[in-house]
């Protein structure tokens, strides 16, 4: 499985980075407006593909179809490793079937159903990214989703990636892995959460203190 950050914050991208555990990185308008201080979009986009050598999104903020297809022109030459996302409407699937016939690899966003998935996939989508967290949040299990859409993407060799998004904790990673999703994109504070069990740190403190009396 993959890992993305779910981030636009450069420190904590590097920190990831330096662990050799960043496969990508995904942003929204909402994490980049999160970054005060770098206001220029294109900017923080082309600071994050330094550090990351894979997949990194970047989402339009344009809602019709022209406008869409000329912002994710301008974002996809920020650097090869720019993956335009758009947002799962009737312009933004015209506008990943544009994109993607030019060969420029699409994120479709706000994946709430498998229709919305199969939908994506079909006009050309290198990613699809269901929303766990948001649908958890209304009392839907989001991990349904992430089933249905792999059952559906196999039973027709699509070869658009599962993006499992609005990760919350680290139960969605274990049960996105379980289900062979190919990324996690994960929030900073989950992804430090992934490390930790009390009987490791208690571990290593009697280890370090049956060495300590000898
Ligand atoms: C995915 O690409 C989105 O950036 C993200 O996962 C949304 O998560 P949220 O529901 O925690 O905002």
């Amino acid at each position: 499985m993959k890992f993305f950050l779910d981030s636009a914050n450069v420190e904590e991208i590097n920190e990831i980075a330096s662990m050799g555990l960043l496969d990508g990185v995904t942003t929204n308008p909402s994490l980049v407006a999160k970054e005060k201080g770098q206001k220029e979009f294109s900017k923080i986009i082309k600071n994050i593909c330094k550090i990351v050598k894979g997949p990194v999104s970047a989402e339009v903020l344009s809602t019709d179809f022209d406008s869409m297809v000329k912002e994710g022109l301008k974002l996809s030459k920020i650097d090869k490793h720019v993956v335009v996302k758009l947002p799962m409407t009737k312009d933004g699937i015209r506008a990943t079937r544009f994109l993607s016939k030019k060969k420029i690899s699409v994120n479709v966003t706000l994946i709430f159903t498998s229709t919305q998935a199969l939908i994506a996939a079909k006009a050309g989508a290198a990613y699809v990214s269901p929303f766990i967290g948001r649908l958890d949040d209304i009392s839907t299990n989001g991990m349904n989703l992430v089933h249905e859409i792999s059952e559906i993407f196999i039973n027709y060799g699509f070869p658009t990636e599962i993006l499992v998004a609005s990760i919350r904790n680290p139960i969605h990673i274990v049960d996105a892995a379980r289900l062979g999703a190919d990324i996690a994109t994960i929030p900073y504070k989950v992804l430090i959460q992934l490390f930790n069990h009390p009987l490791t740190d208690i571990g290593l403190e009697k280890f370090l203190s049956d060495w300590n009396k000898k």
